[in-house]
């Protein structure tokens, strides 16, 4: 019998920066995808919004929704065996009292079954922070460049080169740990102020723009893939490149299928092929994961 590896827990994460062994986290939007990262050993599997540039196609995170957000939980949730699932609350599902975030949390969780959720912002939402921790809803939290307050920033733009903002981000951290998140993103910050934010506080932190020093990375998985040849800020590493990968499989497929030489006689179905008429197929396309549970 096939046993189940042990879901990844927020008490995991902590004991892992204890002992210095590094949390790699990814962004995941769908089954598939999820079933590969959480097979390919990723410890936390982050539903960000980052969806809504790289699966929705808007310029900014700002359009998605809380009920798409939950979709697509509901989708990596399902891809995953081992890693903790992330949810991120989206623009405006928070920001306007304690009392708003606390029921559009639980909602997230509830709705889209995720392990913890993430929140963008530092002292500010050191309050509802502590409020969603004794409501029993774990949270990660993302300071630096919040992508959410694209216009607030004038845009994606490294944060914390000033010695006030330096102070801030620090501060933000000190707010969120003691509030209880369990850990922090730290996004497109100096590397030695996120070395000392690390060293600064018990909570790990994930570092995409970091540096080396966080206690774990997270990359957006559709940009260290590769999926857009045009696309390289300078903190991605692309491990590979799917989009030249898939534009050659398709571009294939389309010479095949037009030259009639696809589907072969192998992939079709003959009359002769009589011995059990009723013989469902095991499946008719990939279930991305749940199948193979
Ligand atoms: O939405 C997202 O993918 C994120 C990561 C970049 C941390 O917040």
């Amino acid at each position: 019998m096939q046993t189940s590896p042990r879901r990844v827990t927020i008490q995991h994460l902590r004991q892992m920066k204890e002992k210095g062994e590094k949390i790699a986290m990814l962004t995941a939007y769908d089954a598939t995808f999820a079933r590969l990262f959480d097979e390919a050993g990723a410890d936390v599997l982050l539903v960000g919004d980052s969806l809504g540039m790289v699966v929705q196609g808007h310029d900014t995170t700002l359009p998605v929704t809380l009920d798409e957000m939950a979709y697509h939980c509901r989708a990596v949730v399902r891809g995953v065996r081992r890693a903790h699932v992330v949810g991120d609350m989206t623009f405006g599902s928070y920001q306007a009292s304690v009392e708003q975030g606390v029921a559009n949390a639980a909602k997230l969780m509830k709705e889209g079954g995720c392990h913890s959720i993430k929140l963008e912002g530092g002292a500010v939402h050191a309050e509802l922070v502590a409020r969603l921790v004794s409501a029993g809803i774990p949270v990660m939290g993302h300071i630096g460049l919040t992508p959410q307050s694209y216009h607030q920033l004038s845009g994606f733009k490294v944060q914390g080169r000033d010695s006030g903002g330096r102070a801030r981000l620090l501060a933000d951290a000190k707010a969120l740990a003691d509030a209880g998140a369990y850990a922090i993103v730290l996004e497109a910050i100096p590397s030695d102020i996120a070395r000392e934010i690390t060293a600064a506080i018990d909570i790990p932190t994930i570092g995409i723009g970091g540096g080396v020093d966080c206690d774990g990375q997270v990359l957006v998985s559709y940009d260290m893939l590769g999926m857009d040849e045009a696309f390289k800020p300078r903190f991605v590493r692309r491990f590979a490149m799917l989009g030249a990968t898939i534009k050659d499989a398709v571009g294939a497929y389309v010479k095949e299928t037009r030259a009639g030489t696809f589907p072969s006689d192998a992939e079709s179905f003959a009359v002769s092929e009589k011995s059990a008429p009723q013989a469902a197929e095991p499946a008719l396309y990939s279930t991305g994961a749940a199948v193979k549970k």
